[in-house]
């Protein structure tokens, strides 16, 4: 190709100018790892990092006794480490044929001592994770949990990085709505309009962040009503106006006071970046209320959720891989269940889709919509829903919805409410009070859906107005160990 757009013949050129040209053109080797017959592989990393002190006594040669002021000085010092591998996955293969393999490629720092830093501190330990992924032969690489959300959310690290880079939240924004449309179907209670639209008020907690934004946009397609709650107003709003661009009828209103308005929602997506801190009172939660904490470390503690056994917490939508992986260390998941950011690495990995896919806080719905698609080509699959204690059966869900059913009957809109609800939730009047004080209201119902979460919020839903009732398949995962680092 170089002798062609050169225009000359091989022996006019000589190995220092082609030397020369590789260089300038920044050409570089890539590793092939050969296996003696045709296999058509894609090769991937994914940054991952210990979510707490817990998750550093794992894996580190620390005794379980150790101090917590050590723990602190441990803790920093991990932050210092070099990014190393925790381990190689294979055997990722798509129906397609194509066959994808990676590396978790691991830095030291906790969310506590990121966010204490500047980005740069951890911009430096990611652009070496990349190089050292790109030494390995991968020709894409993930960011897992913090390391995205630190800064500027990946567009950086993607224009310095050497190969392509993705945060994976529009995979992770998919599979949350995914699971929040599932528990919702088998939760039964609510009702789907004429339009297709839930008859129904959510509210998503973190809606400035990367994965809120896009969650509150396909909702504001969806639901009656969406709720932009977090702790900027300003950029909520900002949300807001551009979610109304988009979706002209949807009914969209703003929060900071949303502890206020908890009482009034049949769902809600908390994606903060809070990192352990109290983000919302679950006691004024509705009962039979579906919270999807997509957070890590989690919104809503192990305590919290047993608080409320009316409501039903799903921590966010993770995929299950096609095939048997080979080779994958613990993340805190069941086997062969990944994270949907890890999942998004794969997908475009096995797509061929080397590219800067998912970067910033500006998430596109249609990437959303994308991924998902790319997702079930390459045999994704929704994993079985679950919660801080492992996997909902059907049983444990039908139990949800027996007490939240009972505790309706006395329910007086949150522990703080001063009058009772009427008979339809979604008119209470303490939230409608609350939202007085803090929220713009907005013109009328979206009559359009949005794909995919629209298509999973309604589907199997039919057009009329009926209660949505239809039980999911049993799901089959074992419950998570709490070993994970991504
Ligand atoms: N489950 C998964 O597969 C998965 C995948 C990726 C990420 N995650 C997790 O998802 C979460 C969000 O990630 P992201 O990339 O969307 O982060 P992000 O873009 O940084 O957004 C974080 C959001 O949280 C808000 N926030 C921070 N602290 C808060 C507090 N104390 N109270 C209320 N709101 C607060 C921020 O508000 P301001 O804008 O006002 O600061 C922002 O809206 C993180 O915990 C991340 O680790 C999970």
């Amino acid at each position: 190709m170089i002798l062609a757009a050169l225009d000359k013949t091989p022996e006019e050129v000589s190995d220092d100018d082609f030397d020369e040209i590789l260089d300038e053109l920044k050409i570089v080797p890539r590793l092939l790892h050969p296996t003696g017959k045709f296999r058509n592989i894609r090769r991937f990393a994914f940054v991952i990092h210990p979510l707490s002190q817990t998750y550093i006594k794992k894996g580190l040669p620390v005794p379980a006794a150790t101090p917590k002021f050590v723990m602190n000085q441990v803790e920093r010092l991990a932050a210092h480490l070099p990014p190393f591998v925790y381990c190689k996955m294979d055997n990722i293969i798509s129906p397609t044929g194509a066959e994808a393999e990676g590396w978790l490629i691991s830095i030291g720092g906790t969310p506590k001592e990121m966010l204490a830093r500047s980005p740069e501190f951890t911009y430096r330990r990611l652009l070496l994770a990349a190089k050292m992924a790109e030494k390995k032969g991968a020709q894409i690489m993930g960011l897992g949990a913090f390391t995205k959300v630190v800064g500027d959310a990946g567009v950086t690290v993607a224009r310095r990085a050497t190969i392509p880079v993705t945060t994976g939240n529009s995979y992770s924004a998919s599979g949350a709505l995914w699971a929040a449309a599932d528990a919702m179907r088998r939760m039964g209670l609510l009702e789907i309009h004429k339009n297709r639209k839930v008859a129904a008020k959510t509210m998503v907690i973190g809606a400035s962040g990367s994965i809120g934004s896009v969650s509150a946009r396909l909702l504001a397609m969806t639901f009656d009503e969406v709720y932009l709650a977090g702790r900027t107003l300003s950029k909520l709003d900002e949300l807001k106006a551009s979610i109304l661009q988009e979706t002209p009828n949807a009914k969209v209103f703003t929060t900071v006071d949303y502890n206020e308005l908890l009482g009034d929602m049949d769902m809600i997506v908390t994606s903060t970046s809070g990192a352990g801190k109290e983000i919302l009172d679950i006691m004024r939660v509705k009962p039979g209320c579906v919270i999807t904490d997509v957070a890590r470390p989690l919104d809503l503690p192990a305590s919290d959720v047993a608080k409320r056994p009316d409501v039903l917490v799903i921590e966010s939508g993770e995929i299950e891989l096609p095939t048997k992986v080979h080779g994958m260390k613990s993340i805190g998941l069941p086997d062969n269940v990944i994270y949907a950011c890890l999942a998004e690495t794969i997908v475009l990995a096995l797509e061929g889709r080397f590219e800067v896919f998912t970067v910033g806080r500006d998430t596109e719905w249609e990437k959303v919509k994308e991924i998902y698609k790319l997702g079930l080509k390459h045999g994704m699959k929704l994993a079985a829903i679950s919660g801080v204690n492992g996997v909902f059966s059907d049983e444990a869900i039908a139990k949800v919805v027996t007490l939240a059913k009972k505790a309706r009957l006395t329910w007086k809109g949150g522990v703080h409410a001063k009058a009772a609800p009427a008979k339809k939730a979604s008119v209470a009047k303490p939230a409608a009070k609350a939202v007085s004080k803090t929220v713009v209201k907005t013109a009328s119902v979206a009559t359009k859906a949005a794909k995919p979460a629209a298509k999973a919020a309604t589907k199997k839903a039919p057009a009329k107005k009926t209660v949505v009732s239809k039980p999911a398949k049993a799901p089959v995962a074992p419950a998570a160990p709490e070993t994970a680092s991504a």
